[in-house]
């Protein structure tokens, strides 16, 4: 048996959209946000390494600020959740010792038995410049996104995801860049208001044809 059927999972990638107006009297569930945290932190990366960071924010003062810094977008306060996706800017040597670390804690490795795949991930690191390892960090950030997007469908919540936002403001407010980290876009979560008239929009969606190509 799968563990969902083909037409739910479709049927919720149609349902879902880029939320344009929310209903601010509905939030999400603690156990709900809770499962979507931890879809969130599951999230697959290069070598593992999970280069980010996750704020959420559900602080209403702070949401107000961070609506200034979305070009006043009205999802930023009207959404039961904000989460801000960061890069971690410091994917270094050392942060790659930090993850040797808890490779060893979680699965009962010795360290010592870890250092050929430490050596292929510093090394890796090592052969490219800042500006490289950065953007290969920000990829990574982008399927946090996207996983988060499905998950959040599957469950029957709304969410829109923004670029829309000025990420130096929102590393700012948040003291992000003080802790190493850089916001690239963030996403709103909550439940669609009745009169959000983008609900009704039919999905526009290149032909496959035009997008995929099987080789067989
Ligand atoms: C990375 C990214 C950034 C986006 N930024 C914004 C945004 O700032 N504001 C907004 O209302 N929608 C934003 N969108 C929503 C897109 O416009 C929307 O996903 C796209 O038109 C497809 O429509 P659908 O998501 O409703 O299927 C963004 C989407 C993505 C994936």
């Amino acid at each position: 048996m799968k563990p969902v059927d083909n037409q739910t999972l479709l049927n919720q990638l149609k349902w879902r959209y880029a939320t344009k107006k929310f209903d601010p009297a509905k939030k999400i569930s603690a156990e709900d946000w809770n499962t979507l945290e931890q879809a969130l932190i599951l999230t697959a990366s290069s070598y593992g390494l999970q280069p980010w960071h996750f704020t959420v924010v559900t602080n209403p003062k702070v949401k107000e600020e961070l609506q200034a810094a979305a070009f006043g977008q009205h999802q930023v306060t009207q959404a039961s959740h904000v989460v801000v996706f960061s890069m971690n800017k410091s994917v270094n040597e050392g942060y790659v010792e930090k993850y040797i670390q808890r490779i060893s804690e979680v699965r009962g490795v010795p360290a010592e038995k870890l250092a050929g795949y430490k050596g292929m991930m510093v090394g890796t690191i090592a052969k490219q410049d800042v500006a490289t390892t950065e953007a290969w960090s920000a990829k990574q950030v982008y399927i946090a996104l996207g996983n988060l997007l499905t998950s959040a469908a599957m469950l029957g919540i709304d969410a829109c995801p923004m670029e829309g936002i000025s990420p130096a403001k929102f590393d700012e407010i948040l003291g992000l860049d003080k802790k190493g980290f850089a916001t690239l876009m963030i996403a709103t979560l909550g439940y669609r208001a009745s009169d959000d008239s983008a609900a009704h929009h039919p999905k526009v969606r290149f032909k496959s044809e035009d997008v995929v190509t099987h080789v067989s």
